[in-house]
C-alpha cells in the first residue's frame, strides 16, 4: 500500500540580521532531522529569498512547517500550497536538496503562484538550478 503523502511549499525572505552561515546550518539540521521523520524535499535560496518544498506524512510535514514558520532566521513566510497528493514523492532522493538560484526573477515569480501551479513552478525551475544532492 502506498503511504498517504502531504506536500507543502512556501516562500520567505532571509532575516536582515541572519548570520551569513545560517543557510549552511539550516541544510545540515534539515538533512539530519528530515531523514528521521520521513521528510524529503528541496530548499532553493537566491541570496535573499527562500522557497522550500517538503513532503511526507501529514503530521510530520505540519509539525515541521510550524517549526520553520517560527524560525527567526527568516520572515514573510507565505504558504503557496499545502495538501495531500498521490505519490510518488517528487524528491525521494533528497532528505533536503539544496540549490542556489542565480536567476533574480525566479523566486519572486514563484511567490506569485498559489496551489498546485506553485509546485509545478518549482519543478520547472529544476533544470536551471545548481542542485546538489
Ligand atoms: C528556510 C528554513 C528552512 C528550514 N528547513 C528545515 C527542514 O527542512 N528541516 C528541519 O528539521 N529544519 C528546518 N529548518 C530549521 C527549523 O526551523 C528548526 O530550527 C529546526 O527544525 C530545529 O531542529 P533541532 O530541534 O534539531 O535544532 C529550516 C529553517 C529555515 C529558516
Amino acid at each position: 500500500m502506498n503511504e498517504p503523502l502531504y506536500q507543502l511549499i512556501y516562500v520567505s525572505v532571509i532575516a536582515p540580521d541572519a548570520h551569513p552561515t545560517c543557510v549552511a546550518d539550516i541544510i545540515r539540521t534539515s538533512r539530519a532531522n528530515n531523514s528521521l521523520h520521513g521528510i524529503t524535499g528541496l530548499l532553493v535560496f537566491d541570496g535573499g529569498r527562500f522557497c522550500q518544498y517538503i513532503e511526507g506524512a501529514e503530521d510530520a510535514v505540519r509539525r515541521l512547517s510550524d517549526a520553520i514558520c517560527e524560525d527567526p532566521r527568516h520572515e514573510q513566510f507565505i504558504v503557496l500550497h499545502a495538501g495531500p497528493f498521490d505519490g510518488p514523492r517528487l524528491f525521494s532522493d533528497w532528505s533536503m536538496g539544496y540549490a542556489l538560484s542565480h536567476e533574480e526573477a525566479s523566486l519572486p515569480g514563484l511567490a506569485l503562484l498559489r496551489g498546485l501551479p506553485a509546485v509545478a513552478g518549482l519543478q520547472g525551475l529544476i533544470p536551471v538550478l545548481d542542485l546538489e544532492p
